[in-house]
């Protein structure tokens, strides 16, 4: 191993194959080795060997910084599979980060906007009381509250609206649909920052540097949770509506009239998991701990609308 190999930062990042890990993946500063652990390789729904098959990892591997960007997503889904949904997002973060403390690895995890029930007039702060309204958001808060439980050097990132280059996300289905029909509804009644999981993924770069950089203490007050997003918020008709005028400008197929774009209420586009109608999240917290300043939601689209037209 050559001097600057050795040298890295040694990150173990459970859920290769998601958007945010995918973005880990593609933003690895050059002092970092990521190890990527997919679901075949471990599988968080397996609750019973769960806590051994980490412990292998972190034997074989010897990370700095574990990165758990593995969740179960399907928010309607999770309202008929609450079990499942539960496993992998209340109770899976909580062993892993009970094996990270005994070798005295930190964790990084992200987590959800939805842990709210969105009825907040303003931003939701860090220690607003959360009150999830759905199996998913049940699931991803027990998440928070057992890591929080096992160790005191963790990070959680709730973050919000989540799009990107790899996987499926409202912009890649906007664009598809806008290049399908004339005509497209879209909620306007649920607000929130669209945020980018290469926006995410630098965050994290920057966080796991702070507290990598010089040795910090597990009573290091910067450990916790915080609340992540792009700056700026929008509806998601606003969102689709400005996407897809972007999108038209970029030259993609766009078949769909921006007039055509309809705004229509939560009641009229029924979904088997109830969502906050309000979502903003204050970034202040991180913003003033870290010394990080956060891109509009615009900025994160355009930057990926550019990537995904170099890929077309
Ligand atoms: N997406 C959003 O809008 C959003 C919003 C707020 C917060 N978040 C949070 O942000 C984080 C990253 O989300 P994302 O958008 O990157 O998610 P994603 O694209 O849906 O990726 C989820 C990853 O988790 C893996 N996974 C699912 N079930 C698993 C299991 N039983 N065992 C092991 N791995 C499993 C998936 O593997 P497969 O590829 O094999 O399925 C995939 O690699 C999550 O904690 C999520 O809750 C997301």
């Amino acid at each position: 191993m050559s001097k600057e190999q050795s040298n890295n930062k040694r990150i173990l990042v459970i859920g290769g194959t998601g958007q945010v890990a995918w973005a880990l993946g593609q933003g690895c500063p050059q002092d970092y080795t990521l190890r990527m652990v997919p679901r075949q390789e471990l599988d968080l729904s397996d609750v019973d060997v769960l806590a051994s098959r980490v412990e292998q990892l972190i034997q074989s591997f010897n990370p700095q910084f574990i990165v758990n960007a593995a969740a179960y997503t399907a928010v309607d889904r999770a309202e008929s599979e609450e079990n499942i949904a539960f496993a992998v997002n209340g109770i899976a973060p909580a062993i892993i980060t009970n094996i990270a403390a005994q070798a005295n690895c930190p964790v990084l995890h992200y987590s959800t906007d939805y842990v709210f029930d969105g009825t907040k007039s303003g931003s939701y702060v860090e220690d607003d009381e959360p009150n999830p309204v759905s199996a998913y958001g049940i699931s991803k808060l027990a998440g928070e509250r057992g890591m929080r439980a096992a160790s005191q050097q963790i990070l959680i990132l709730r973050t919000s609206w989540v799009f990107g280059v790899h996987g499926s996300n409202f912009l890649k289905t906007m664009l598809r649909l806008a290049s399908e029909r004339d005509e497209l509804s879209v909620v306007s009644d649920q607000f929130g920052a669209p945020t980018s999981a290469d926006l995410i993924a630098r965050v994290s770069y920057e966080l796991m540097g702070a507290m990598l950089d010089v040795q910090v203490d597990a009573d290091d007050p910067r450990w916790g949770l915080y609340h992540l997003t792009a700056s700026g918020e929008t509806s998601w008709h606003g969102y689709a509506a400005y996407l897809i005028a972007r999108a038209r400008e970029m030259g993609f197929p766009v078949r769909v009239e921006q007039e055509k774009i309809k705004p229509v209420t939560s009641e009229q586009f029924p979904t088997a998991a109830v969502r906050p109608a309000n979502s903003r999240l204050d970034t202040q917290l991180l913003r003033s701990t870290f010394g990080l300043t956060l891109p509009d939601w615009t900025v994160c689209v355009d930057e990926v609308l550019g990537k995904l037209r170099c890929e077309s």
